[in-house]
């Protein structure tokens, strides 16, 4: 049995509650970080998935939900979970659960968490804070006892379907071409090869999802997002996302 830690996270706060969260099994663990992994892979019925994706405009990342309809559960029990930035968690969580359960996992327990986010830093700055880690931690006891006594999820979870559209943000990625130590850490993130290997100051911006991965792995802070429709936005959403919300559990 292995605890599998599944997480599509660009700038880490995803990666980090999935940590979290397996930190409470005592079971070996393996990662499988989608966005790097884009095999198909089977998991025993014995393994427990610990399934943790952020939500990108009230939906899961496209690619990486590609991405996760490649790995077949065989029936090994799942926790799944979206991470979200104080704004809106919308159809994510409901889509999770679909999709794991159409891939044969057996889904025990949902969550939603919240942390700090990827493009407006001023939004849900520090978390997952103390009190968050806390009460993902409750959670997490709760569902290895659920797991244990082999019962299924039997909450509700929110959203509908069909599911909201999907949204491409218009935000610009820009790189400063005079700091860019031509690394190609960024070429080589992208999960949609959006930055071409030959010309790593670029972004084709009608497939990049804005996923913040280049942003956060450049050694130089040489990437960023730009540009006046940014600018604004950013004023006007940190005004309205400002009241602290909590995380949700569903066992
Ligand atoms: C393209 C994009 C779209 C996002 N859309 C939403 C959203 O609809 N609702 C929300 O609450 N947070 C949204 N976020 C914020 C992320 O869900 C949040 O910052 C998450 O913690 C990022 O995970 P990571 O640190 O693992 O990359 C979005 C972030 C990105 C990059």
């Amino acid at each position: 049995m292995t605890i599998i830690n599944i997480f599509f996270s660009p700038s880490g706060t995803t990666k980090k509650v999935a940590e979290i969260m397996s930190g409470n099994f005592s079971q070996e663990k393996e990662n499988c970080d989608l966005l790097h992994f884009q095999s198909e892979k089977e998991l025993s019925n014995d393994d427990i998935a610990v399934v943790v994706m952020p939500v990108f405009a009230g939906r899961l990342p496209k690619t990486a939900c590609e991405r996760l309809s490649k790995i077949k559960g065989n029936d090994a029990k799942a926790i799944a979970v979206v991470n979200y930035d104080n704004a809106h968690v919308s159809d994510a969580l409901l889509e999770l659960v679909d999709v794991l359960s159409d891939n044969d996992f057996n889904v025990v327990a949902a969550a939603s968490t919240v942390s700090h986010h990827s493009i407006f830093d001023g939004v849900a700055v520090g978390r997952p804070d103390d009190e968050d880690i806390s009460k993902i931690n409750d959670f997490t006891v709760k569902c290895i006892d659920k797991i244990e006594s082999n019962e299924s999820l039997k909450a509700d979870i929110p959203g509908n379907r069909p599911y909201t559209d999907y949204k491409q943000l218009p935000f610009t990625i820009s790189c400063d071409e005079s700091v860019c130590a031509f690394c190609y850490d960024c070429v080589n993130v992208c999960p949609e090869n959006a930055i071409p290997d030959d010309d790593p100051v670029a972004t084709n911006l009608d497939i990049c999802s804005r996923c913040t991965a280049c942003i956060s792995i450049c050694p130089e802070d040489a990437r960023s997002f730009t540009g006046d429709a940014f600018e604004a936005k950013k004023v006007d959403f940190e005004k309205a996302n400002s009241e602290r919300k909590e995380p949700e559990f569903y066992l």
